[in-house]
């Protein structure tokens, strides 16, 4: 499909796709965020025809994404907020890197008003690759912006269509790395035409939790740690955070939310001291059931990391 007369603006974070290698056929000696996201675009063939010809690059960051900061995110949200609220945006696309693309997801689901697509994609080749997927995920995202019925935040690669809150990296290397678990994706696209998995337009649950203002006003960010429990876990990581100024506490628990004795005593009197403590599983699919009396809250289905942004975002907005 093309449309003419809107614009579709592109934010570059910089990760893989943006990547080069010395050696076309290295596919993990390479280094992140090399090239401008406006270059990226000009070697896609027919993704400025796609676009109708409005197509807008901006470089918001140049970043290999194990790095990403809040500080990239607040930048990030609102370029997307200002461009978003322009009549003439359809849609923005994110190039990010693939390793914290589900955290930026949940940040933005959670601080943006999202009635019109906000689309990362991304890449697990670098752009000199023999066969880079870049610049297929590249015309994918924009054929999901330009979809009817598009909007909220989503993730696009290897031809999958996510929503932000299930998508997850699941594999370390294969080009087809994401997945939204049980929930299953929200569409596929097929040579530049979204078939969503549900009959009409995409519904999402895309309302702000009205983090932005905090965001926006964030002196500080709150110090939030993941830690996991596993066979043998005590409770020193805990306690030593706890004095040295933590305000939260996400637990990576097993199974449905459980936690050794020793750290769960730990992360008791964390709590007690005024940290917040949240539970998630490490299991990859399902999530913690809460029972009535449990003394650690629940994550409300939230992975550990994306249980993190949310614990963030929560501090922020008790500032
Ligand atoms: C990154 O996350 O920036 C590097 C890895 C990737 O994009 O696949």
């Amino acid at each position: 499909m093309q449309v003419s007369g809107q614009k579709i603006v592109v934010l570059g974070t910089g990760g893989t796709i943006a990547g080069t290698s010395a050696q076309a056929g290295d596919n993990i000696g390479y280094t992140a965020a090399q090239v401008g996201v406006e270059q990226l675009l000009n070697a896609v063939p027919g993704l400025q025809a796609l676009a109708g010809g409005g197509l807008v690059a901006e470089q918001v960051a140049q970043i290999d994404s194990k790095d990403m900061e809040c500080e990239v995110w607040r930048t990030l949200a609102l370029r997307c907020a200002h461009h978003l609220n322009d009549p003439e945006v359809r849609g923005v696309v994110i190039t990010h890197g693939t390793d914290t693309l589900e955290e930026t997801a949940w940040f933005l689901h959670e601080v943006l008003d999202a009635r019109k697509p906000v689309v990362l994609t991304c890449a697990m080749r670098p752009a000199t690759a023999l066969t880079p997927d870049g610049p297929q995920n590249l015309l994918d995202a924009v054929a999901v912006v330009l979809a009817p019925g598009s909007m909220g935040v989503l993730a696009v690669a290897a031809g999958d269509v996510h929503g932000a809150r299930h998508v997850q990296k699941v594999h370390p290397y294969r080009v087809n790395a994401f997945s939204s678990g049980e929930a299953g994706a929200l569409g596929w696209v097929e040579e530049g035409t979204v078939r969503w998995a549900f009959n009409g337009p995409v519904v999402l649950e895309n309302q702000a939790s009205g983090a932005m203002n905090s965001v926006v006003n964030a002196a500080a960010w709150p110090w939030v740690e993941v830690i996991m429990n596993h066979a043998g876990a005590s409770g020193r990581a805990v306690d030593a955070l706890a004095r040295e100024g933590v305000q939260g506490l996400v637990v990576a628990c097993t199974g449905n939310g459980t936690i050794h004795h020793d750290l769960e005593a730990a992360l008791l009197r964390a709590q007690t001291a005024g940290v917040r403590v949240v539970r998630s599983t490490r299991c990859a699919e399902g999530q913690v059931l809460p029972k009535p009396g449990d003394a650690l809250p629940a994550s409300q289905g939230l992975s550990p990391v994306k249980a993190r942004v949310a614990l963030i975002l929560d501090l922020l907005r008790m500032d």
